[in-house]
């Protein structure tokens, strides 16, 4: 490292160079993370966003200490993972994206028991448990036990559990990938307000309109590779992300492909059934000439609807894929 980087290194919440993880099985080596270089500012809400499988786990794993990696470096909170473990591991909250509560004690136990494992006393740790149970309105389910709450209460109780000893960085795996949306959106809130608060967060999703919501920046990885990283604005901009215009005709859309091709600003037209579906540099004033084109082939548009320049679009320019969230 340069002297330049070190020093950004040692600022940075999350800072990685070329790390990387390729795990050995029995049928072979499989590359889940090539190469990541990540920045991540002390305060920042950074969004790790990806398809399943993309290494988005495994980037999280190396981050936590939980996975070794193969190669390159990461530092967290300034410390290196490998070298460093305790001290990454006291800065550090985890939520990981499989249940981890304990079952045999309730929800304030594991809390009580995780902060007396952090070095709090038991008064401390009593404390900051019902601070925490307060703020994440689990109140009412603190003395249960885990198997007895539902999921999107079990998910708040292992974010303030993740929380007890007042980390640096929180790490939160596919937070909202098992809960129902009523539960999401609480979840969304507490993060915000967390956030707000001044803690730093990274928050791993395949959801994009979960990255979209809450995270100031965002990596997008797919397939081990980091593919861009920038605010939602940024991204959407750099990809030259396309206004996707979607209408439902009222019989087979197929013939007006031909001359919609042909209108300004259109880059590609693709027919499905009775749907049109126009990806175009920019939206405006094209609505009316497809209606035009529509009537001109005796069709009339039951709906219409036009998808701005978004993550989606965004990742379906840098890949050529359209993005899959299951
Ligand atoms: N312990 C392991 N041993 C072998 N291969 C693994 C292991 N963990 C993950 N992989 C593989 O590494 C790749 C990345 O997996 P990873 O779990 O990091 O992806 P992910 O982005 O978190 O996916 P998801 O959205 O499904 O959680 C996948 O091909 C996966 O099968
Ligand atoms: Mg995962």
């Amino acid at each position: 490292m340069t002297r330049d980087s070190e020093d950004a290194a040692a600022d940075a919440a999350i800072h990685t160079e070329a790390l990387r993880k390729t795990y050995v099985t029995p049928r072979g080596e499989v590359p889940a993370v090539h190469g990541l270089d990540l920045t991540v500012r002390r305060g920042e809400f950074f969004g790790l966003l990806g398809p399943n499988g993309a290494g988005k786990s495994t980037t999280m794993g190396m981050l936590t200490t939980r996975v070794l990696p193969t190669g390159g470096t990461a530092r967290v909170a300034g410390f290196d993972v490998r070298r460093r473990q305790i001290d990454v591991k006291r800065r550090i909250g985890v939520v990981t994206q499989a249940n981890t509560m304990d079952r045999a004690v309730t929800i304030r136990q594991g809390l009580e028991y995780r902060g007396r494992y952090f070095g709090l006393t038991t008064r401390q740790a009593r404390q900051r448990a019902a601070e925490l149970l307060d703020r994440f309105q689990l109140g009412e389910v603190a003395d249960a036990m885990d198997d007895h709450v539902s999921g999107g209460q079990s998910k708040r109780a292992m974010v303030a559990r993740a929380l007890i000893h007042r980390p640096e960085v929180l790490f939160l795996d596919e937070p909202t990938a098992a809960i129902d949306p009523q539960a999401r959106n609480g979840l969304w809130e507490l993060l915000r307000e967390l956030n707000a608060g001044g803690q730093t967060i990274l928050l791993t999703t395949h959801y994009l309109q979960e990255a979209q919501e809450l995270c100031g920046r965002i990596a997008i990885v797919d397939r081990g590779t980091l593919l861009t990283c920038d605010t939602v604005a940024g991204i959407t901009e750099a990809s030259g992300a396309d206004t996707v215009l979607t209408l439902t005709f009222d019989g087979p859309a197929e013939p007006t492909v031909e001359r919609t091709l042909k209108l300004d600003g259109v880059r590609r037209a693709e027919a499905e059934g009775t749907e049109l579906r126009v990806y175009a540099a920019k939206g405006e004033g094209l609505l009316g000439e497809l209606i035009v084109v529509g009537a001109d082939h005796g069709l009339a548009v039951r709906n219409a609807a036009t998808l701005p320049p978004s993550l989606e679009t965004a990742f379906l320019n840098l890949t050529g894929r359209e993005y899959r969230e299951q």
